[in-house]
């Protein structure tokens, strides 16, 4: 028995075995989820073999950027399932150059990339999962976010900026959708090293802070973000929307 026994749950964003996304998708399966995926094109032969291993056959590729892929994405769930009881938005991107220069740099087009990647992207697709989420007479949707979008990060500059809209966007949407029962929520997970963050300057540091100042001492793992997102999915969480949970070893506490 699994706190997500007969639940149907829609996973974007797994690269690969060391996304965020992934340690989800194991999570979620361990608690009983029937899962789906959507990955970009490149990735779609790595994330076919990863589905497989959680008993899934149901992968379509979709880049965000893309309202064609989007449409195409939920209609290929609803035709697979009729319902959707679940959505993780696992995704984000922004232009290296924007990570590695001063943010006062930052260029317009860097700008709109990461805003319409990392923020559009879970409107649009919170959009086409309502049908479907109305049809199982309700939902929950995540996503993951960063304290980088409340406090400065040195290096994580537009990024952080795209943060904060995110963190702003699951509440507007929770208003939004809460009247067909759609709760939306977010995760802020701790550095994690994965294929986006191997571009970021001063990971390592970032790991040290962690392990030194943190109250629980420690850093945190991929599975340990996945449990989380697992109790939002399921209806033990039922009465929470418009949160964002912390994920962090509690340093998002600390100052100085
Ligand atoms: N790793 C960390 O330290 C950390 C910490 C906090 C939050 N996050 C967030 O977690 C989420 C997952 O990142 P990750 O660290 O697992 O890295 P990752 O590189 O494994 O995942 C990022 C995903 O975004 C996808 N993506 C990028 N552009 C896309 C597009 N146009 N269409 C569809 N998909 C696209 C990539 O294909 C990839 O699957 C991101 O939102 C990231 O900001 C990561």
């Amino acid at each position: 028995m699994g706190i997500l026994d007969g639940k149907r749950i829609l996973v974007s964003g797994v690269a690969n075995n060391r996304s965020i996304a992934w340690g989800i998708a194991t999570a979620l399966h361990q608690q009983g989820a029937s899962l789906a995926f959507s990955c970009v094109e490149r990735n779609l032969r790595k994330v076919n073999k990863l589905a497989k291993t959680v008993s899934s056959d149901l992968v379509a590729v979709c880049d965000v950027q893309r309202d064609d892929d989007i449409a195409a994405l939920f209609n290929t769930v609803g035709e697979a399932w009729g319902r959707l009881d679940g959505f993780v938005h696992s995704l984000a991107m922004a232009d290296v150059d924007d990570l590695d220069r001063g943010f006062v740099e930052t260029s317009r087009h860097g700008f709109a990339l990461a805003m319409d990647v990392s923020v559009y992207s879970l409107i649009a697709m919170a959009r086409h999962a309502r049908p479907l989420m109305r049809a199982a007479g309700g939902g929950s949707i995540a996503t993951i976010t960063f304290l980088g979008g409340e406090r400065v990060v040195p290096g994580y500059n537009v990024m952080g900026v795209a943060k904060a809209a995110l963190n702003m966007a699951v509440p507007y949407l929770a208003w939004s959708l809460g009247g067909d029962g759609i709760r939306v929520n977010a995760v802020a997970a701790a550095p994690i090293r994965t294929i986006s963050t191997s571009v970021l300057g001063g990971l390592d540091r970032a790991f040290k802070v962690m392990e030194e100042h943190s109250p629980l001492h420690r850093n945190v793992t991929k599975e340990q973000v996945g449990d989380t997102v697992a109790f939002l999915m399921s209806d033990m969480s039922r009465a929470i929307t418009a949160e964002t949970v912390n994920v962090d070893s509690g340093i998002h506490a600390m100052s100085l």
